[in-house]
């Protein structure tokens, strides 16, 4: 499969969002990641409910929504109300509890939405393989979550190279994205190790070649 390009809207420029948005979906992008933080989960706020609902309609790319939230439960339906295509949980919200997990999956399927769980740094792949089966992504984090700018962490690497391996041998559906850190050189690492959606946030805005920029993550 040909894998896809989520450009991060954290790094974008917020006084000109609309901009930044037409930007990455005249390059290419297919995917357009919306980062959430509550201040409580993580210490930073960024995306809201009502960012969300303004912009999730003005374009054709696919609206990646990573809540990184402590109550992902009460947050997850809010968000699918306002556009998002898929809702992407943090299993270390839920405390790795796997009732409270299907509960949220099985909301977001019911309301039509693309279900997916990320993985801090500080998990395992074993942390969320039992509900890989009706996933339809698992997001890698490949940094603390929290901010843009961080240096990748090669970890990430032997994750997403065990969940292609679990994946591909189940017929699974669920995507492998990696969030944190992505550019050029990291980024051809996560597609030899398996990854299907590449997040970029500070690679990406704010250059001036960041036509070269994008070509260089395909
Ligand atoms: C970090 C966010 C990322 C962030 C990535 O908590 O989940 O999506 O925007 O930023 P870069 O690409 O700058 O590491
Ligand atoms: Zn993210």
């Amino acid at each position: 499969m040909k894998h896809l390009i989520a450009p991060s809207l954290l790094a974008a420029d917020k006084t000109k969002l609309q901009d930044e948005i037409d930007l990455v979906q005249n390059l290419g992008a297919e995917w357009l990641h919306w980062d959430v933080m509550d201040g409580i989960f993580v210490p930073n706020k960024s995306y809201t409910v009502d960012d969300v609902k303004k912009y999730s309609k003005t374009h054709k790319m696919f609206n990646d929504v990573h809540i990184m939230v402590a109550d992902p439960k009460y947050w997850a339906p809010l968000f699918v109300q306002a556009g998002a295509d898929s809702v992407t949980f943090h299993i270390e919200a839920v405390e790795y509890c796997p009732k409270c997990t299907n509960k949220i999956i099985d909301a977001l399927h019911a309301a039509n939405c693309k279900a997916g769980i990320s993985i801090k740094p500080c998990s395992s792949v074993n942390d969320i393989a039992p509900f890989l089966s009706k996933l339809d992504l698992v997001l890698v984090m490949s940094v603390e979550p929290g901010k843009g700018g961080q240096k990748f962490m090669p970890e990430a690497l032997e994750k997403i190279a065990q969940l292609r391996k679990i994946i591909d041998e189940n017929n699974y559906h669920c995507l492998i994205e990696v969030d944190g850190g992505i550019n050029g050189e990291t980024g051809a690492l996560c597609r030899q190790a398996g990854a299907d959606v590449l997040v970029a946030g500070s690679y990406l805005f704010g250059h001036d070649d960041i036509v070269r920029r994008i070509e260089s993550l395909r």
